[in-house]
């Protein structure tokens, strides 16, 4: 019997910021002086997506994002164009979720009430922190009076589903300033907070200079301490770094840590289908520096990477994402999403409860515990394919930009 497929997701990226922030190690890149190649991006998405969606046309779309990069630098015709064709191509689900990131020192008066109109249903803000030390220190562009701002026009827009983006242990941050981060961020009632550790990313200006940043113990104590806040202003804990008041996840990057699959498209842009036939999966990257995408030419010519995922591998890499979630997963979800029979798994996961970090509950649901959460990459090493012990290293299928996206 062929296996159903799971859901499917759009993502598109949109590579420019007015200014590289330094910890950032994100495919994002400053505006080229000669400006925004909007018109040229523009025609390279519709054409990306045409050619992507052959192999899935008609089936029902979940969820869009629109992610960096700053989104938000695009226009609000930009976006409706592309959103247009996505429907001209799938069939959009009735509560389709549409996301727009967003940086507070990019939001222009009136620009969500367009993007609004365009289709976006939901903005994820970067607001990072709320004290202008911190802020200067990470290079934001933006002050917390512009995020506040930035607010405002959101709810004015009526875009009431919002994220805030917010890191801690942060260059000289006491707990105490993380907790009050937090604070001023609930204030502004938002439907969703992910809240992020900062962390020294390869290649980035901060690995090259490393700021002081707060020790493992405080960054662990802040961690804790705004997790409790949050939960008692009713956001929910349901990933690592995602807490979300009720119904209001992230429709689209739960999908992600569900194995679902998805389309990526732009520079860099990951995509990963299931063959249901041939019990495998397809993931696919785009080139992935924007002059050399735009140069391209071609949608098959800007695919620069593009290989199929079996047995072991595919069960490491729903593994590696559903232990992210907070609500674990089920036997049937996981033979639905890889194909594989759950004994192929069975007694990794017994391993993985014996040692305290997964617990198993009715209708073979599994979540992982307190310990397991806490030591997550250990829980996720137990279902490496034994012959690539080195693969916890890797990021398969950009799992790491899925996991930070708000
Ligand atoms: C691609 S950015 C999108 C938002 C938008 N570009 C902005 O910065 O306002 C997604 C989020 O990842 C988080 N992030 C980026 N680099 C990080 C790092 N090194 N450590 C922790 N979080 C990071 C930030 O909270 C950021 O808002
Ligand atoms: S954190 Fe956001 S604004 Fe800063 S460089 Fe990265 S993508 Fe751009």
């Amino acid at each position: 019997m062929k296996r159903p497929v799971p859901p499917l997701a759009l993502y598109v990226h949109l590579p420019w910021c007015v200014r590289k922030c330094p910890y950032c190690d994100f495919n994002s890149h400053v505006v080229p002086a000669a400006g925004l190649p909007e018109r040229a991006y523009l025609a390279a998405l519709l054409d990306d997506l045409e050619f992507a969606a052959r192999d899935c046309e008609g089936r029902e779309l979940v969820s869009v994002f629109f992610g960096g990069g700053t989104p938000s630098l695009f226009a609000a015709e930009s976006v409706g164009r592309i959103l247009e064709q996505a429907d001209r191509l799938f069939v959009a689900a009735p509560d389709l979720e549409v996301t727009l990131e967003a940086n507070p020192g990019t939001v222009e008066r009136g620009r969500f009430a367009d993007y609004r109109a365009a289709g976006v249903t939901r903005v994820s803000l970067g607001a990072q922190s709320f004290d202008d030390d911190r802020l200067a220190t990470l290079g934001r562009i933006h002050s917390s009076r512009e995020t506040l701002a930035a607010v405002a026009e959101l709810r004015a827009a009526g875009l009431d589903n919002f994220n805030l983006d917010l890191m801690y242990a942060l260059p000289e941050q006491t707990p105490e300033g993380a907790l009050a981060d937090l604070e001023q961020a609930l204030r502004l009632d938002p439907a969703h907070v992910s809240h992020y550790q900062l962390t020294l990313e390869p290649g980035t200006a901060f690995e090259r200079r490393p700021p002081q940043l707060p020790d493992e113990e405080a960054s662990f104590a802040m961690q804790g301490a705004c997790e409790s806040r949050l939960a008692a202003a009713g956001l929910r804990q349901y990933e690592v770094s995602a807490y979300a008041t009720a119904g209001r996840e992230c429709r689209h990057n739960l999908n992600y840590w569900r194995f679902g699959d998805y389309l990526g498209i732009g520079a860099g842009a990951h995509g990963k289908l299931t063959d249901p036939v041939a019990g495998s999966v397809l993931r696919t990257a785009r080139v992935r520096q924007p002059a050399r995408y735009l140069a391209a030419g071609t949608p098959a010519a800007r695919i620069e990477e593009s290989r199929r995922v079996f047995a072991d591998d595919l069960a490491f890499e729903f593994f590696l994402n559903v232990l992210r979630l907070v609500d674990g997963f089920d036997a049937a979800q996981f033979e639905s999403r890889t194909g594989l029979a759950w004994e192929s798994v069975a007694a990794a996961v017994a391993v993985a409860e014996a040692k305290g970090l997964l617990r198993g509950g009715p209708r073979h649901r599994w979540v992982p515990t307190p310990l397991g959460r806490r030591f997550l990459n250990d829980l996720q090493a137990l279902f490496l394919p034994a012959s690539t012990e080195s693969a916890a290293n890797t990021d398969p299928g950009g799992l790491a930009l899925a996991a930070r996206i708000g």
